[in-house]
């Protein structure tokens, strides 16, 4: 197989596009030819070591991916050869083929686009556990997407308006913000050219936003919680801008508000069926063109460098994904 090798995480530029012997699944595992990989933000994270899983060395980056089974191990129940899926396996994604646990596989009904499928499972099952289940989104009200124009934003926008919510969607410049309406958003914030408590004020009329998804972190995430409204809940998701922020605790006493952690891959391994239950909601939205992934572009997986300069430079619109012939 062909594989994006990973010896030395001081970033993507010492990625090796190898050819490496086509593994064997193990007991449990699949085998899956791989059409599509996105690309996630823990992707840039690990090859650069500043992910929270750190995998031995050397490894084959890329979260998830999607093709066709072409072999299964021992004891494996739910998969046979030429069964159609996606996979969010952690690793192996940026290569022809991966061996994965048939835990972390999905099954794709007829008619799901393997690029969308490859772009899938991540940002939409991280949403899903974040805005339905622990911020217990309702109709009617607010929610602040910040960082909207990207992977797990763009996700944000569309559950919360399935939802029935309001959406503000935030983000670095008018082109981003153009593209966030376009999938949905009811109002735009460009916090690169607007203070963002201005804005939020003259936008929910004083109240503040009643739920506010935070994949970026950094300098935004204070004046955003100061903005909050009462019962408001702050969704931790990332921080994709480098820093972790630290708040006063005096503010949530203050608003009645709850900063709630969002670690969706920790959800899955802890609970496992009611992930798998939220993915086949999930996929119901799809089939029945509710929610879709919004593709930034295709790339073929040898130029898989080109990707991550592109989401290292706050570039990316939507989803990138890498294609196999
Ligand atoms: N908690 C979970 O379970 C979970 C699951 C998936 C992802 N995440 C996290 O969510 C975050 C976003 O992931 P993603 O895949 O959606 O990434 P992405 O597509 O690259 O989006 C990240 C957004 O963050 C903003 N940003 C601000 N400063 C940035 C910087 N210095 N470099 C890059 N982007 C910057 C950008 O928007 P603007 O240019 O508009 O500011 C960008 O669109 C990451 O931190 C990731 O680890 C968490």
């Amino acid at each position: 197989m062909q594989a994006w090798l990973c010896e030395n995480p001081v970033g993507p530029e010492a990625l090796q596009w190898r050819t490496l012997p086509t593994p064997q699944p193990a007991a449990g595992e699949v085998r899956i030819a791989i059409r599509a990989a996105s690309l996630n933000f823990p992707d840039l994270l690990m090859v650069q070591n500043k992910y929270q899983a750190k995998p031995p060395l050397p490894f084959v980056p890329g979260t998830e991916y999607s093709g066709t089974v072409e072999a299964v191990g021992s004891g494996v129940t739910r998969f046979k050869p030429g069964d159609v899926v996606a996979a969010y396996g952690g690793l192996g994604g940026f290569a022809t083929h991966a061996c994965v646990s048939e835990a972390l596989v999905i099954h794709l009904p007829a008619g799901f686009d393997i690029e969308d499928a490859s772009a899938f499972i991540c940002t939409y099952g991280t949403t899903h556990h974040a805005l339905l289940d622990r911020a217990q989104l309702q109709a009617g009200e607010t929610v602040l997407v910040l960082g909207a124009a990207g992977g797990v934003g763009t996700a944000a926008i569309q559950i919360a308006k399935l939802a029935g919510a309001r959406v503000i969607a935030a983000a670095s410049s008018d082109a981003k913000c153009d593209f966030c309406r376009s999938l949905g958003a009811d109002e735009t914030i460009n916090y690169t050219t607007t203070p963002i408590r201005d804005a939020l004020k003259a936008l929910t009329a004083g109240k503040g936003p009643d739920v506010v998804y935070d994949p970026v972190g950094g300098d935004l995430a204070e004046p955003v919680f100061r903005s909050i409204a009462w019962r408001g809940r702050y969704l931790v998701i990332g921080f994709a801008q480098g820093s972790i922020p630290a708040l006063p605790l005096n503010l949530p006493l203050l608003k009645g508000t709850s900063i709630v952690g969002v670690f969706w891959g920790e959800f899955a391994r802890r609970e496992p069926q009611r992930n798998a239950q939220a993915l086949a909601e999930l996929t119901n939205w799809y089939m029945a063109g509710r929610i879709k992934p919004a593709i930034d572009m295709r790339l073929p997986m040898h130029e898989l460098p080109k990707a991550f300069a592109r989401m290292g430079s706050r570039e990316v619109r939507g989803k990138i994904v890498m294609t196999n012939p």
